[in-house]
Protein backbone atom coordinates (compact mmCIF):
# COMPACT_ATOMS: atom_id res chain seq x y z
CA UNK A 1 0.00 0.00 0.00
CA UNK A 2 1.23 3.50 -0.50
CA UNK A 3 1.94 5.66 2.41
CA UNK A 4 -0.98 8.86 2.68
CA UNK A 5 1.73 12.01 1.14
CA UNK A 6 1.55 15.41 2.28
CA UNK A 7 1.66 17.93 -0.46
CA UNK A 8 2.66 21.52 -0.82
CA UNK A 9 1.27 22.68 -4.41
CA UNK A 10 3.16 26.12 -5.45
CA UNK A 11 1.58 27.65 -8.21
CA UNK A 12 -2.03 25.14 -8.13
CA UNK A 13 -4.51 28.01 -8.58
CA UNK A 14 -3.13 28.68 -12.28
CA UNK A 15 -3.44 26.07 -15.35
CA UNK A 16 -1.37 22.85 -14.64
CA UNK A 17 -1.11 23.62 -11.06
CA UNK A 18 -4.74 23.33 -10.86
CA UNK A 19 -5.68 20.62 -13.08
CA UNK A 20 -2.77 18.71 -11.00
CA UNK A 21 -4.45 19.21 -8.00
CA UNK A 22 -8.13 17.64 -9.49
CA UNK A 23 -5.83 14.98 -10.62
CA UNK A 24 -4.28 14.58 -7.43
CA UNK A 25 -7.55 14.99 -5.10
CA UNK A 26 -9.13 12.48 -6.77
CA UNK A 27 -6.84 9.85 -7.32
CA UNK A 28 -5.45 10.19 -3.89
CA UNK A 29 -8.23 11.20 -1.72
CA UNK A 30 -6.61 10.61 1.65
CA UNK A 31 -3.66 12.95 0.88
CA UNK A 32 -3.35 15.65 2.55
CA UNK A 33 -2.69 18.79 0.05
CA UNK A 34 -2.14 22.53 0.66
CA UNK A 35 -2.27 24.74 -2.28
CA UNK A 36 0.38 28.17 -1.96
CA UNK A 37 -0.19 30.41 -5.17
CA UNK A 38 0.02 34.52 -4.84
CA UNK A 39 -2.62 34.45 -7.41
CA UNK A 40 -1.37 36.90 -10.11
CA UNK A 41 -2.99 37.67 -12.85
CA UNK A 42 -2.68 34.27 -13.96
CA UNK A 43 -3.92 32.43 -10.75
CA UNK A 44 -7.62 31.97 -10.13
CA UNK A 45 -9.37 30.55 -7.12
CA UNK A 46 -11.90 29.70 -9.26
CA UNK A 47 -9.76 26.82 -10.77
CA UNK A 48 -9.91 24.71 -7.67
CA UNK A 49 -13.72 24.67 -7.75
CA UNK A 50 -15.15 22.30 -6.05
CA UNK A 51 -11.80 21.02 -4.06
CA UNK A 52 -11.83 24.06 -0.82
CA UNK A 53 -14.83 21.99 0.52
CA UNK A 54 -12.73 19.10 1.03
CA UNK A 55 -11.16 18.64 4.73
CA UNK A 56 -7.85 17.62 3.33
CA UNK A 57 -7.14 20.31 1.53
CA UNK A 58 -5.95 23.94 2.36
CA UNK A 59 -5.56 27.26 0.23
CA UNK A 60 -2.74 29.59 0.92
CA UNK A 61 -2.44 32.61 -0.88
CA UNK A 62 1.10 33.62 -0.69
CA UNK A 63 4.07 33.79 -2.47
CA UNK A 64 6.91 31.44 -2.62
CA UNK A 65 9.46 34.34 -2.20
CA UNK A 66 8.14 34.72 1.64
CA UNK A 67 10.56 32.58 3.03
CA UNK A 68 8.87 32.93 6.58
CA UNK A 69 5.43 31.81 4.93
CA UNK A 70 7.00 28.52 3.63
CA UNK A 71 8.95 27.71 6.30
CA UNK A 72 6.03 27.80 8.54
CA UNK A 73 3.91 25.80 5.98
CA UNK A 74 6.23 23.25 5.37
CA UNK A 75 6.78 22.62 9.46
CA UNK A 76 3.05 23.37 10.47
CA UNK A 77 1.35 21.23 7.58
CA UNK A 78 4.53 18.18 7.61
CA UNK A 79 4.92 18.46 4.13
CA UNK A 80 6.87 15.67 2.63
CA UNK A 81 6.35 16.63 -1.06
CA UNK A 82 6.90 19.81 -2.72
CA UNK A 83 5.13 19.97 -6.21
CA UNK A 84 6.38 23.15 -7.59
CA UNK A 85 4.52 24.85 -10.69
CA UNK A 86 4.70 28.00 -9.62
CA UNK A 87 5.91 30.33 -12.16
CA UNK A 88 5.59 33.62 -14.43
CA UNK A 89 5.27 31.14 -17.23
CA UNK A 90 4.06 33.28 -20.46
CA UNK A 91 6.53 34.12 -23.42
CA UNK A 92 5.46 37.24 -24.65
CA UNK A 93 5.17 38.50 -21.20
CA UNK A 94 9.28 38.58 -20.18
CA UNK A 95 9.65 40.25 -23.25
CA UNK A 96 7.49 43.16 -22.12
CA UNK A 97 9.20 42.62 -18.18
CA UNK A 98 11.16 40.49 -17.34
CA UNK A 99 12.28 41.35 -14.13
CA UNK A 100 8.94 39.71 -12.62
CA UNK A 101 10.76 36.30 -14.08
CA UNK A 102 13.73 36.37 -12.51
CA UNK A 103 12.46 37.17 -8.52
CA UNK A 104 9.49 34.22 -8.85
CA UNK A 105 11.68 31.83 -11.24
CA UNK A 106 14.57 32.16 -9.63
CA UNK A 107 14.63 33.95 -6.41
CA UNK A 108 11.84 32.15 -5.74
CA UNK A 109 12.75 28.70 -6.68
CA UNK A 110 15.66 29.45 -4.17
CA UNK A 111 13.73 30.67 -1.33
CA UNK A 112 11.45 27.25 -1.82
CA UNK A 113 15.11 24.91 -1.93
CA UNK A 114 16.47 26.45 1.16
CA UNK A 115 13.15 26.16 3.37
CA UNK A 116 13.30 22.36 2.10
CA UNK A 117 16.81 22.11 2.64
CA UNK A 118 16.20 22.72 6.81
CA UNK A 119 12.49 21.41 6.64
CA UNK A 120 13.98 18.01 5.20
CA UNK A 121 15.77 16.23 8.42
CA UNK A 122 11.94 16.04 9.41
CA UNK A 123 10.77 14.31 6.47
CA UNK A 124 12.47 10.68 7.03
CA UNK A 125 12.79 9.37 3.59
CA UNK A 126 9.63 10.04 1.79
CA UNK A 127 10.61 13.73 0.86
CA UNK A 128 10.45 14.64 -2.91
CA UNK A 129 10.67 18.10 -3.98
CA UNK A 130 9.58 17.88 -8.01
CA UNK A 131 10.46 20.89 -9.93
CA UNK A 132 8.15 20.92 -12.85
CA UNK A 133 10.56 23.13 -15.62
CA UNK A 134 9.92 23.29 -19.47
CA UNK A 135 11.59 22.05 -22.77
CA UNK A 136 11.89 25.56 -23.86
CA UNK A 137 15.63 25.29 -21.71
CA UNK A 138 16.94 22.94 -24.68
CA UNK A 139 16.47 26.00 -27.34
CA UNK A 140 15.39 25.48 -30.57
CA UNK A 141 15.43 22.69 -33.08
CA UNK A 142 16.07 23.03 -36.78
CA UNK A 143 13.48 20.89 -38.89
CA UNK A 144 15.54 17.89 -39.55
CA UNK A 145 16.85 17.58 -35.60
CA UNK A 146 16.78 15.16 -33.54
CA UNK A 147 14.39 15.65 -30.74
CA UNK A 148 14.95 17.28 -27.03
CA UNK A 149 16.69 14.21 -24.91
CA UNK A 150 17.90 14.72 -21.07
CA UNK A 151 21.08 15.21 -21.79
CA UNK A 152 20.46 18.32 -24.96
CA UNK A 153 22.45 21.29 -23.77
CA UNK A 154 20.97 24.30 -22.21
CA UNK A 155 20.70 27.13 -24.26
CA UNK A 156 17.70 29.30 -23.40
CA UNK A 157 16.57 31.99 -25.74
CA UNK A 158 14.03 34.24 -24.17
CA UNK A 159 13.94 35.61 -20.35
CA UNK A 160 11.02 33.15 -19.73
CA UNK A 161 13.09 30.28 -20.70
CA UNK A 162 16.65 31.77 -19.34
CA UNK A 163 14.51 32.09 -15.85
CA UNK A 164 13.39 28.17 -15.81
CA UNK A 165 16.85 27.08 -16.91
CA UNK A 166 18.08 29.19 -13.53
CA UNK A 167 15.52 27.56 -11.42
CA UNK A 168 16.67 23.57 -13.15
CA UNK A 169 20.11 24.29 -12.54
CA UNK A 170 19.60 25.24 -8.68
CA UNK A 171 17.54 22.59 -8.25
CA UNK A 172 20.21 20.20 -10.08
CA UNK A 173 23.13 22.04 -7.57
CA UNK A 174 20.32 21.19 -4.61
CA UNK A 175 20.70 17.74 -5.31
CA UNK A 176 24.33 17.43 -6.23
CA UNK A 177 25.57 19.59 -3.08
CA UNK A 178 23.03 18.77 -0.23
CA UNK A 179 21.28 15.53 -1.44
CA UNK A 180 18.30 16.57 -1.75
CA UNK A 181 15.44 14.52 -3.09
CA UNK A 182 15.28 16.24 -5.99
CA UNK A 183 13.53 15.43 -9.57
CA UNK A 184 13.20 17.66 -12.40
CA UNK A 185 10.26 17.52 -15.10
CA UNK A 186 10.89 19.51 -18.35
CA UNK A 187 7.49 19.07 -20.90
CA UNK A 188 6.87 20.54 -23.56
CA UNK A 189 3.22 22.75 -24.27
CA UNK A 190 0.23 21.57 -22.41
CA UNK A 191 -3.24 22.47 -23.70
CA UNK A 192 -6.45 21.72 -21.69
CA UNK A 193 -9.05 23.25 -19.84
CA UNK A 194 -8.45 26.40 -17.11
CA UNK A 195 -5.45 27.62 -19.59
CA UNK A 196 -5.25 31.56 -19.18
CA UNK A 197 -6.60 33.62 -22.61
CA UNK A 198 -3.22 34.86 -23.61
CA UNK A 199 -1.90 31.20 -24.44
CA UNK A 200 -2.49 30.00 -28.17
CA UNK A 201 -4.91 27.61 -27.80
CA UNK A 202 -7.47 29.52 -25.85
CA UNK A 203 -6.51 32.75 -27.48
CA UNK A 204 -7.64 31.53 -30.60
CA UNK A 205 -11.11 29.44 -28.82
CA UNK A 206 -11.92 32.89 -26.94
CA UNK A 207 -10.95 35.14 -30.19
CA UNK A 208 -13.11 32.74 -32.94
CA UNK A 209 -16.54 32.98 -29.76
CA UNK A 210 -16.39 36.81 -30.18
CA UNK A 211 -15.16 37.16 -33.68
CA UNK A 212 -12.03 39.10 -32.95
CA UNK A 213 -8.80 38.32 -35.46
CA UNK A 214 -6.81 35.31 -34.95
CA UNK A 215 -3.28 36.42 -34.77
CA UNK A 216 -0.75 34.15 -35.95
CA UNK A 217 2.98 35.10 -35.30
CA UNK A 218 5.28 35.59 -38.28
CA UNK A 219 4.77 32.64 -41.18
CA UNK A 220 2.92 30.32 -39.12
CA UNK A 221 5.43 27.48 -39.56
CA UNK A 222 6.99 27.32 -35.71
CA UNK A 223 6.46 23.99 -34.52
CA UNK A 224 5.57 22.82 -31.14
CA UNK A 225 5.12 19.50 -29.14
CA UNK A 226 1.40 19.23 -27.90
CA UNK A 227 0.37 17.12 -24.61
CA UNK A 228 -3.22 17.02 -23.04
CA UNK A 229 -2.45 18.47 -19.37
CA UNK A 230 -3.95 15.43 -17.95
CA UNK A 231 -1.51 13.56 -19.27
CA UNK A 232 1.17 15.97 -17.87
CA UNK A 233 -0.29 15.35 -14.58
CA UNK A 234 0.13 11.22 -15.02
CA UNK A 235 3.22 11.62 -15.72
CA UNK A 236 4.01 13.80 -12.70
CA UNK A 237 2.28 11.35 -10.51
CA UNK A 238 4.44 8.45 -11.93
CA UNK A 239 7.51 10.88 -11.60
CA UNK A 240 7.01 11.28 -7.77
CA UNK A 241 6.03 7.89 -6.61
CA UNK A 242 8.82 6.21 -8.90
CA UNK A 243 10.90 8.75 -10.13
CA UNK A 244 14.45 8.75 -8.98
CA UNK A 245 16.29 11.31 -6.56
CA UNK A 246 18.56 14.07 -8.92
CA UNK A 247 17.60 12.68 -12.22
CA UNK A 248 15.50 14.49 -14.73
CA UNK A 249 12.51 13.30 -16.86
CA UNK A 250 11.39 15.06 -20.73
CA UNK A 251 7.47 15.19 -20.76
CA UNK A 252 6.13 14.73 -24.26
CA UNK A 253 2.98 14.24 -26.65
CA UNK A 254 5.04 12.97 -29.38
CA UNK A 255 2.81 15.62 -31.04
CA UNK A 256 4.88 18.15 -33.20
CA UNK A 257 2.28 20.56 -35.29
CA UNK A 258 2.64 23.98 -36.86
CA UNK A 259 0.80 26.75 -35.04
CA UNK A 260 -0.81 27.33 -38.53
CA UNK A 261 -1.99 23.84 -38.64
CA UNK A 262 -3.87 24.01 -35.14
CA UNK A 263 -5.03 27.25 -35.62
CA UNK A 264 -7.33 25.69 -38.68
CA UNK A 265 -8.23 22.91 -36.32
CA UNK A 266 -9.45 24.91 -33.91
CA UNK A 267 -11.48 26.91 -36.56
CA UNK A 268 -12.40 23.53 -37.99
CA UNK A 269 -13.42 22.76 -34.39
CA UNK A 270 -15.55 25.74 -34.00
CA UNK A 271 -17.32 25.66 -37.04
CA UNK A 272 -18.82 21.98 -36.60
CA UNK A 273 -19.53 22.78 -32.92
CA UNK A 274 -20.28 26.66 -31.93
CA UNK A 275 -23.54 26.92 -33.75
CA UNK A 276 -23.60 31.00 -32.89
CA UNK A 277 -20.34 31.96 -34.17
CA UNK A 278 -19.97 35.50 -35.07
CA UNK A 279 -17.85 35.03 -38.14
CA UNK A 280 -18.06 31.82 -40.36
CA UNK A 281 -16.18 29.97 -41.13
CA UNK A 282 -13.86 30.66 -38.61
CA UNK A 283 -10.82 30.61 -40.96
CA UNK A 284 -11.73 34.10 -42.33
CA UNK A 285 -10.97 35.38 -38.93
CA UNK A 286 -6.64 34.15 -39.38
CA UNK A 287 -4.56 37.29 -39.43
CA UNK A 288 -0.88 36.90 -39.72
CA UNK A 289 0.91 39.39 -37.24
CA UNK A 290 4.33 40.61 -36.57
CA UNK A 291 6.39 37.71 -34.87
CA UNK A 292 7.83 37.58 -31.51
CA UNK A 293 11.24 38.61 -30.88
CA UNK A 294 13.75 35.99 -31.01
CA UNK A 295 10.89 33.00 -31.76
CA UNK A 296 11.56 29.91 -31.32
CA UNK A 297 11.04 27.66 -34.43
CA UNK A 298 10.88 24.14 -33.08
CA UNK A 299 10.43 22.20 -30.20
CA UNK A 300 10.08 17.81 -29.58
CA UNK A 301 10.51 16.57 -26.62
CA UNK A 302 11.91 12.92 -26.84
CA UNK A 303 10.32 11.07 -23.76
CA UNK A 304 12.31 7.95 -23.97
CA UNK A 305 13.60 7.72 -20.64
CA UNK A 306 9.72 8.25 -18.55
CA UNK A 307 8.67 5.47 -21.07
CA UNK A 308 10.92 2.94 -20.23
CA UNK A 309 12.08 3.44 -16.69
CA UNK A 310 8.66 4.56 -15.34
CA UNK A 311 6.19 3.43 -17.97
CA UNK A 312 4.15 6.52 -18.72
CA UNK A 313 2.68 7.28 -22.03
CA UNK A 314 0.64 9.72 -23.00
CA UNK A 315 -3.22 8.68 -23.20
CA UNK A 316 -5.15 11.67 -25.18
CA UNK A 317 -4.39 12.13 -29.05
CA UNK A 318 -4.12 15.80 -30.27
CA UNK A 319 -7.35 15.20 -32.02
CA UNK A 320 -9.21 13.99 -29.00
CA UNK A 321 -7.65 16.17 -26.21
CA UNK A 322 -8.47 19.62 -28.71
CA UNK A 323 -11.74 18.72 -29.38
CA UNK A 324 -12.30 18.47 -25.65
CA UNK A 325 -10.44 22.00 -24.85
CA UNK A 326 -12.60 23.56 -27.61
CA UNK A 327 -15.85 22.00 -26.03
CA UNK A 328 -14.53 23.60 -23.15
CA UNK A 329 -14.36 26.91 -23.77
CA UNK A 330 -17.44 27.08 -25.82
CA UNK A 331 -19.24 25.93 -22.42
CA UNK A 332 -17.16 28.29 -19.62
CA UNK A 333 -17.67 31.30 -20.96
CA UNK A 334 -18.43 32.48 -17.06
CA UNK A 335 -14.74 31.06 -16.52
CA UNK A 336 -13.01 33.12 -18.97
CA UNK A 337 -15.07 36.26 -19.92
CA UNK A 338 -13.98 38.14 -16.37
CA UNK A 339 -10.37 37.21 -17.31
CA UNK A 340 -10.33 39.64 -20.52
CA UNK A 341 -9.93 42.68 -17.86
CA UNK A 342 -8.54 46.19 -18.51
CA UNK A 343 -4.68 44.25 -17.03
CA UNK A 344 -5.26 41.83 -20.45
CA UNK A 345 -6.46 44.26 -22.90
CA UNK A 346 -3.61 46.57 -21.81
CA UNK A 347 -1.32 43.53 -21.94
CA UNK A 348 -3.23 42.58 -25.78
CA UNK A 349 -2.53 45.97 -27.09
CA UNK A 350 0.86 45.65 -25.73
CA UNK A 351 1.39 42.61 -27.97
CA UNK A 352 -0.81 43.05 -31.08
CA UNK A 353 -1.23 46.43 -31.93
CA UNK A 354 2.11 47.91 -32.80
P1 LIG B 1 0.28 29.64 -15.10
O1 LIG B 1 0.86 30.96 -15.46
O2 LIG B 1 -1.06 29.26 -15.62
O3 LIG B 1 0.20 29.52 -13.52
C1 LIG B 1 1.23 29.95 -12.67
C2 LIG B 1 0.67 30.03 -11.25
O4 LIG B 1 1.74 30.43 -10.38
C3 LIG B 1 -0.45 31.06 -11.08
O5 LIG B 1 -1.51 30.51 -10.33
C4 LIG B 1 0.21 32.20 -10.32
O6 LIG B 1 -0.70 32.92 -9.49
C5 LIG B 1 1.25 31.45 -9.51
N1 LIG B 1 2.39 32.29 -9.14
C6 LIG B 1 3.09 33.13 -9.94
N2 LIG B 1 4.05 33.77 -9.23
C7 LIG B 1 3.95 33.29 -7.95
C8 LIG B 1 4.67 33.54 -6.75
N3 LIG B 1 5.69 34.41 -6.71
N4 LIG B 1 4.33 32.87 -5.64
C9 LIG B 1 3.28 31.99 -5.64
N5 LIG B 1 2.57 31.73 -6.75
C10 LIG B 1 2.89 32.37 -7.89
O7 LIG B 1 1.39 28.58 -15.50
P2 LIG B 1 1.22 27.08 -16.06
O8 LIG B 1 1.09 27.13 -17.52
O9 LIG B 1 0.23 26.38 -15.23
O10 LIG B 1 2.68 26.52 -15.75
C11 LIG B 1 2.96 25.91 -14.49
C12 LIG B 1 4.41 25.46 -14.48
O11 LIG B 1 4.64 24.53 -15.53
C13 LIG B 1 5.40 26.61 -14.71
O12 LIG B 1 6.50 26.41 -13.87
C14 LIG B 1 5.79 26.47 -16.18
O13 LIG B 1 7.11 26.93 -16.37
C15 LIG B 1 5.71 24.97 -16.36
N6 LIG B 1 5.37 24.50 -17.72
C16 LIG B 1 4.30 25.02 -18.39
C17 LIG B 1 3.97 24.50 -19.65
C18 LIG B 1 2.78 25.00 -20.44
O14 LIG B 1 2.61 24.62 -21.58
N7 LIG B 1 1.92 25.83 -19.87
C19 LIG B 1 4.76 23.50 -20.22
C20 LIG B 1 5.87 23.02 -19.50
C21 LIG B 1 6.15 23.52 -18.24
O1 LIG C 1 7.08 24.54 -24.45
C1 LIG C 1 6.57 24.71 -23.17
C2 LIG C 1 6.13 26.13 -22.99
O2 LIG C 1 4.93 26.29 -23.76
C3 LIG C 1 5.88 26.53 -21.55
O3 LIG C 1 7.08 26.46 -20.84
C4 LIG C 1 5.32 27.95 -21.45
O4 LIG C 1 5.00 28.26 -20.12
C5 LIG C 1 4.06 28.03 -22.31
O5 LIG C 1 3.57 29.36 -22.31
C6 LIG C 1 4.35 27.56 -23.73
O6 LIG C 1 5.20 28.50 -24.42
P1 LIG C 1 4.95 28.92 -25.95
O7 LIG C 1 5.55 30.24 -26.16
O8 LIG C 1 5.31 27.80 -26.87
O9 LIG C 1 3.33 28.99 -25.91
P2 LIG C 1 2.27 30.03 -26.51
O10 LIG C 1 0.91 29.46 -26.26
O11 LIG C 1 2.53 31.42 -26.04
O12 LIG C 1 2.58 29.97 -28.07
C7 LIG C 1 2.54 28.75 -28.78
C8 LIG C 1 3.01 29.05 -30.20
O13 LIG C 1 2.02 29.86 -30.83
C9 LIG C 1 4.30 29.84 -30.28
O14 LIG C 1 5.03 29.40 -31.42
C10 LIG C 1 3.85 31.27 -30.47
C11 LIG C 1 2.56 31.12 -31.27
N1 LIG C 1 1.52 32.14 -31.03
C12 LIG C 1 1.16 32.40 -29.75
C13 LIG C 1 0.21 33.35 -29.47
C14 LIG C 1 -0.20 33.66 -28.06
C15 LIG C 1 0.91 32.78 -32.09
O15 LIG C 1 1.23 32.52 -33.27
N2 LIG C 1 -0.05 33.72 -31.84
C16 LIG C 1 -0.41 34.04 -30.57
O16 LIG C 1 -1.28 34.94 -30.40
Amino acid sequence: MRESRRLLVTGGAGFIGSNFVHYWCQRYPDNWVVVLDALTYAGNRRNLVGLEERENFRFVQGDICDRALIDSLLQSEHIDTVAHFAAESHVDRSILGPEAFVQTNIVGTFALLEAFRQHYETCNSSGVFLHVSTDEVYGSLAPNDPAFTETTPYAPNSPYSASKAGSDHLVRAYHHTYKLPTIITNCSNNYGSYQFPEKLIPLMCINALIGKQLPVYGDGQNVRDWLYVGDHCSALDVVIHNGAPGETYNIGGNNEVKNIDLVQMICQLMDELAPDLPVRPCEKLITFVKDRPGHDRRYAIDATKIKTELGWTPSVTIAEGLRKTVAWYLTHRDWWEPLLSEEYQTYYRQVYVS
